[in-house]
């Protein structure tokens, strides 16, 4: 790509991110540049456009695109029990200390197409601690919460994702908890029976629950440092004393504000833990 091209290519991005949020509400604007431009331009692939213009002329034109554009830009991809030794963690050292709360919150922010949530679930379950538990799964993509909810992944995940369960510490065997059928397995629904699923987006929203942990992991990594120093403050916002946060292993508290109010719980697995006395 020319210099020339490349300057094109900003100024196009920069009018396309302008147009999503003048037409649809949806700030993309302090999302981390390089990542979020070359989103932009597989979307542009994608549906068919020309040019970067192409997809934003769509975008003002064709309000039933948004949700594909949506999806596009916010990168749903997960895995159950992803980053086991993550889950084990939790399971070992977490749980146990959530386990002295009557009630227990969990808000799970970008949950994608709900793998963590389901993973989540399990662990609860198999510490005796669902029946008490309130998940709230939240994301941008409301595309995605739809793919939650319904729990059905393709089949050939399963062996991938038995061997992380087992990782992480599974005690029984991942196939109980999901009916295979054809090429695709789903969840049994009865764990989604404490997960309420809606949209939030961290760019724009507040605080709307009192939680005992937040998972909010491979989100931060899409966005800018400002934006990420928000984020990171709504959470402490919306952690009790003493509450869990935990990120991804690419992600950390170390530049943010809300980083004082905060202590490492176990670094290595990026889990932290809020002060009991306020900054
Ligand atoms: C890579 S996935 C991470 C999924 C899961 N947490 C994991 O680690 O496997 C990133 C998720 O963040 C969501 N996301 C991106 N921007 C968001 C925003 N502003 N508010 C809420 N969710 C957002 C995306 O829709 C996507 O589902």
């Amino acid at each position: 790509m020319t210099v020339d091209t490349l300057e094109l290519d900003s100024i196009e991005v920069e009018l396309f991110v302008q147009a999503l949020q003048r037409r649809h509400g949806y700030d993309f604007s302090q999302y981390a540049p390089a990542s979020l431009k070359r989103r932009v331009r597989q979307l542009t692939d994608h549906l068919q456009c020309k040019t970067i213009s192409g997809l934003t002329e769509r975008v003002l034109h064709e309000p039933t695109l948004l949700p594909r554009v949506l999806d596009g830009l916010t990168v749903p991809a997960s895995d159950m029990f992803r980053d086991p030794g993550l889950f084990r963690g939790l399971r070992e050292q977490v749980l146990p200390m959530l386990a002295s709360y009557p009630r227990i919150n969990i808000w799970q922010a970008g949950c994608a197409h709900g793998q963590e949530v389901y993973s989540l679930a399990i662990l609860l379950e198999e510490a005796g601690l669902y029946e008490r538990t309130q998940i709230f799964a939240t994301d941008l993509s409301e595309q995605a919460l739809q793919q939650a909810e319904e729990g059905i992944y393709p089949i050939r995940n399963a062996q991938q994702w038995s061997r992380n369960y087992q990782a992480a510490g599974g005690r029984h065997s991942l196939a109980d908890y999901y009916s295979a059928r054809y090429n695709l397995l789903k969840i049994d629904q009865h764990l989604r029976r404490n997960v309420t699923f809606a949209q939030h987006n961290l760019v724009s929203d507040g605080v709307f629950c009192e939680a005992h942990l937040i998972l909010c992991r491979n989100v931060l990594i899409y966005f800018s440092n400002p934006l990420q120093d928000r984020v990171l403050s709504l959470f402490r916002d919306s952690l009790v004393r003493s509450g869990f946060l935990c990120l991804g292993l690419r992600e950390s508290l170390e530049y943010a504000t809300a980083a004082a109010s905060f202590a490492p719980f176990d670094e290595r697995l990026r889990i932290y833990r809020m002060n009991n006395q306020p900054e």
